[in-house]
């Protein structure tokens, strides 16, 4: 016989989201579950991430945009801030060793204001050596937050308005598009989010116009790659119509 059936759960390789975005949500309640410091559920969240990315390295999916840390999240106890914050400088040091050999792409979006300069150092590094690769990026969003976005790229058009750069009349959603922090990557297909709340929390609010949602109670340090694919296949099941019939 030439042709085979295709088991109905089984995910189609070939039609996956170009672009997933997740609300990695739920490290502080792992680590209480488990009489740990809320940190520790940072690090085995980080430690999570990296098997996600792992899994999507071996896809066709181009971009991965990851939600760290929330322009609200700098109300947390300091000591939770800097442990934070000092996950995210372990990281981007360890690029090398962890994408180095990878067509790994990572960019960082978010705003830069409050970030120690050891940070914002790394970042432009890190930025720098991998600019030129292609297989998939990974936007972190870092200080980010989608209403802080908007304003930004309002700024930034009301100021070339100002200088006639840019015709009030000839301002549309592509406009917008070129002035937000992910200026050229395409909208997510998928959004996911761990930990049993069904909230966006300030994430690619403009981004998200015709995103699937997907919502899950586990907590992020245990939402491995088996459980991301079980996301993905309930996403093939969606019909996305965009306003259409
Ligand atoms: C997500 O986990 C990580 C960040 C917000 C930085 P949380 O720290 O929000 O974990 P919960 O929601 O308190 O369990
Ligand atoms: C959203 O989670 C931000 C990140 C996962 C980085 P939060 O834990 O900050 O969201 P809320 O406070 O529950 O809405
Ligand atoms: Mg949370």
């Amino acid at each position: 016989m030439g042709f085979f059936v295709r088991h109905k759960n089984a995910l189609d390789k070939q039609n996956l989201p170009e672009h997933i975005a997740i609300i990695m949500d739920g490290n502080g309640r792992w680590a209480k579950k488990r009489g740990l410091m809320r940190s520790a559920g940072h690090t085995m969240g980080a430690k999570n991430l990296e098997k996600i990315v792992k899994y999507l390295g071996d896809t066709n999916v181009k971009y991965l945009t990851v939600y760290a840390f929330s322009t609200e999240n700098w109300k947390r106890p300091k000591e939770e801030v800097d442990a934070l914050m000092k996950l995210l400088e372990k990281y981007l040091r360890d690029y090398d060793n962890l994408l180095g050999g990878e067509d790994v792409r990572l960019k960082v979006i978010g705003r830069k204001e409050g970030l120690s300069k050891t940070l914002i150092d790394l970042i432009d590094e890190v930025e720098e050596k991998s600019k030129n690769r292609k297989k998939l990026t990974i936007n972190i969003a870092l200080n980010y937050g989608g209403r802080q976005e908007i304003t930004d790229a309002v700024k930034i058009i009301a100021n070339k308005v100002k200088q006639g750069e840019i015709d009030v009349c000839d301002i549309n959603e592509d406009t917008i598009n070129d002035y937000i922090y992910t200026a050229s990557v395409p909208d997510p297909d998928l959004i996911i989010r761990p930990s049993g709340e069904l909230r966006l929390s300030n994430f690619l609010l403009w981004q998200c116009a015709y995103s699937e949602f997907w919502f899950s109670e586990i907590l992020w340090p245990d939402f491995t790659p088996d459980k991301l694919e079980k996301a993905l296949l309930d996403f093939q099941k969606r019909n996305r119509r965009f306003g259409g019939v």
